[in-house]
Parts: C-alpha cells; sequence; structure tokens
C-alpha cells in the first residue's frame, strides 16, 4: 500500500480525489489536509464519510506527513509556492505548475511564481498523451484536458491558424466557495460565456499544441459536465485514424463510431471521455468534440490516473470508468 496525504479536501477537486483514493486498492490514506475543517472529524466534509478515517489536520501538517503520495488540491498560488518534499509522488490538481514560462504566471494567474526555478522539475501530464516524466506532476485543467484529448493527436495534420475551441462546463467547474456567478439565481436557466479570450488554460493549451487557439468558455446551468467543440480546418485526410490510433488502447478515452456525439450523460460521474470528429459539409470545417467531467478526467480521474502511471500501478486503478447509469 502507499501511504497517501491529500491538501484541500474540503474543496471539489479535493473531495472527489478522496473519493477515488478511498476507492483504490493500493493507496491508503493517512492524512487528511484541509484549513477549513482542520480539527473537525471526516464526516464533517461529508456525513458517508466515517469509521476509520483520520480527522483533518491544518494542509501543512497534511504536507509534512512524509506519505508516498501528495494530492495538492488547492488554488493555485497555494499549490505553487509548495516546496515538495525529497521521494514522494506528488500530483498538483491546479494550475500552479503547468506553465513552463514563469513569466505567464503574473499575466494569466494573477501572481508572480513565487518558485520559478522549481518549474522544470515538474512534468505535465495527460496519460493518453504525456504520461508523467517525473515525480512531480502538473494536472492539465479540465477545458484543457479536453481540448487537447481532441486536438493533440490532429495537431500536426490540421492548419495551426484559426483554430477555435468553444467550451462548455457545469458550475462545479468554478469550485465550492460561493462566489456571485455561482449563484443559482445567476446560473439557472442561463448560459453565459466568460473570461472570453483571457481564460488561464489558453497559455497552457497554446505550451502543448504549439500554437495558440481562440478558446472561449461557457458556464452550463449544470452541476458537473465538460464539453468542448473544436474546429479546425484538416491539412491531411486521416484525422479519424489519428484520433483512434491515440486512444485506442484507452480504457478512459472513447472514439465515437462516425455520426455519434458525446453527450454529458455518458461521462458525468465517471472518469472517461469521449471524443467525436465530424465534417461540416457546408464550410470544409473539421469539428472535433470532447466530453468529460470537470471533477472525474478533468480533475481527481486524472490526478489518479497520473499517480498510478508514476507509482507504476495499474493506470486504471480507483478510476470510476464503469457503469451504464441513465
Ligand atoms: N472544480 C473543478 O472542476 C476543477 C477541475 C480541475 C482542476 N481544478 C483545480 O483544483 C483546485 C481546487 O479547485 P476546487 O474546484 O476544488 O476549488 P474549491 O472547491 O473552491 O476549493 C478550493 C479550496 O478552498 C477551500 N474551500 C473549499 N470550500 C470552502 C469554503 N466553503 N469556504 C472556505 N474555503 C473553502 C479548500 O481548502 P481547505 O480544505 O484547505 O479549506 C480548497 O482547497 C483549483 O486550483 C482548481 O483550479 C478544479
Amino acid at each position: 500500500m502507499f501511504s497517501t496525504a491529500l491538501a484541500g479536501c474540503s474543496g471539489y477537486a479535493g473531495q472527489e480525489t478522496l473519493d477515488r483514493v478511498l476507492a483504490h486498492p493500493e493507496l491508503e490514506v493517512v492524512a487528511l489536509g484541509s484549513n477549513s475543517l482542520a480539527g473537525e472529524p471526516a464526516a464533517a466534509l461529508d456525513l458517508r464519510l466515517n469509521g476509520s478515517l483520520p480527522a483533518f489536520v491544518p494542509n501543512s501538517e497534511a504536507l509534512a506527513s512524509g506519505a508516498d503520495v501528495l494530492f495538492l488540491c488547492l488554488g493555485p498560488d497555494e499549490a505553487a509556492a509548495f516546496e515538495p518534499p525529497v521521494d514522494a509522488v506528488v500530483v498538483d490538481l491546479s494550475g500552479g505548475h503547468r506553465l513552463r514560462d514563469a513569466d505567464l504566471y503574473g499575466d494569466w494567474y494573477g501572481f508572480a511564481h513565487p518558485l520559478p526555478a522549481a518549474l522544470v522539475e515538474w512534468s505535465y501530464a495527460l496519460p493518453e498523451l504525456y504520461p508523467p516524466a517525473s515525480r512531480l506532476i502538473a494536472n492539465p485543467g479540465c477545458y484543457a484536458t479536453a481540448a487537447l484529448l481532441a486536438l493533440a493527436p490532429i495537431g500536426e495534420a490540421i492548419e495551426p491558424d484559426g483554430i477555435v475551441v468553444d467550451a462548455k462546463s457545469g458550475v462545479s467547474g468554478a469550485g465550492r466557495a460561493l462566489k456571485a456567478s455561482s449563484h443559482a439565481g445567476f446560473v439557472l436557466e442561463n448560459l453565459s460565456p466568460y473570461r472570453i479570450g483571457s481564460h488561464q488554460h489558453a497559455p497552457e493549451l497554446e505550451q502543448v499544441l504549439g500554437f495558440p487557439v481562440c478558446f472561449v468558455p461557457h458556464l452550463l446551468p449544470l452541476r458537473r459536465g465538460l464539453l468542448a467543440t473544436c474546429y479546425v480546418r484538416a491539412v491531411d485526410g486521416d484525422l479519424r485514424e489519428r484520433l483512434e490510433d491515440a486512444y485506442g488502447d484507452s480504457d478512459v478515452v472513447r472514439v465515437l463510431p462516425e455520426g455519434v456525439a458525446p453527450e454529458l450523460n455518458r461521462v458525468q460521474g465517471t472518469d472517461t471521455a469521449e471524443v467525436a470528429l465530424f465534417e461540416d459539409r457546408s464550410t470544409e470545417t473539421t469539428i472535433v468534440v470532447c466530453a468529460l467531467d470537470n471533477l472525474g478526467k478533468g480533475a481527481a480521474g486524472q490526478a489518479i490516473q497520473n499517480a498510478n502511471l508514476a507509482l507504476g500501478l495499474d493506470e486504471t486503478a480507483g478510476l470510476r470508468l464503469t457503469g451504464v447509469l441513465v
């Protein structure tokens, strides 16, 4: 068993990561970190948590617990300041270690990176495309995961200019802390674009793809689920084959048959993703759609998948992959 500690447990990403760790046959919780719940029993987060779990401790204490595996489920500024122990596998679910160029943090995240020289030690890991290359792992953003699953395998066979990524996410993508823009009164029966042209996942996409894309996120009146529709122009005819080659062996990412569209319903509450490709008859545009759960493949599921790979475990251990719930 690998001892495991989590920081930021009381957030949505923290709670979902804890859910996967509890279902994992080879990870054992030794410390539950939460500054807001420190001193409280595990059941203070959710009444379904009881029995043998330890009580919450401050995040700093959880991260100093000596655990084999650490999950950072914190805001990006807090995670960026973390100095990792010499031997643990660390998965950062925030954007605190995703960008290689530290100067970008000021512009896109609104803070100067506190440990810029250490960024090279973190590997940006999306298991199907870029497995972890070190024990310090920057987990991709939820929108970035969907856009990269759709675009990265076909990146060399499309026109790099003029790519549009139109993406929509359920409100849990904004986290548990209450904000005016996540009030029911604003979200329900509404659809609103936000951070148009300035979302922090844009530089992450450019870093990986090698070209910028026009990315516009939208807030959906749903609890969870994320769908990205990507508009590209092919310069080579084998785009579908490239997607099938990339994901043919995957238990996590499904390439759908021709004519079948991804649906949030089939991925909500799971760690899977669906990808499908269509041709627009009128404009010769190729449209690649990816659906996933922002808290599953977009966060906790991918974090566990990355930890599994770094620990040499079965890649899918602890993941939520099966089921045909309506
Ligand atoms: N939500 C997503 O879909 C998603 C997807 C991918 C990546 N991420 C990333 O994961 C990280 C955490 O995101 P999140 O969605 O989990 O954010 P969140 O729910 O707002 O939680 C963020 C932090 O705030 C604290 N917190 C949670 N609820 C609180 C409350 N009611 N009052 C005061 N503090 C509270 C928690 O720390 P303590 O437990 O220490 O108090 C937690 O670490 C972020 O960097 C985010 O970008 C999120």
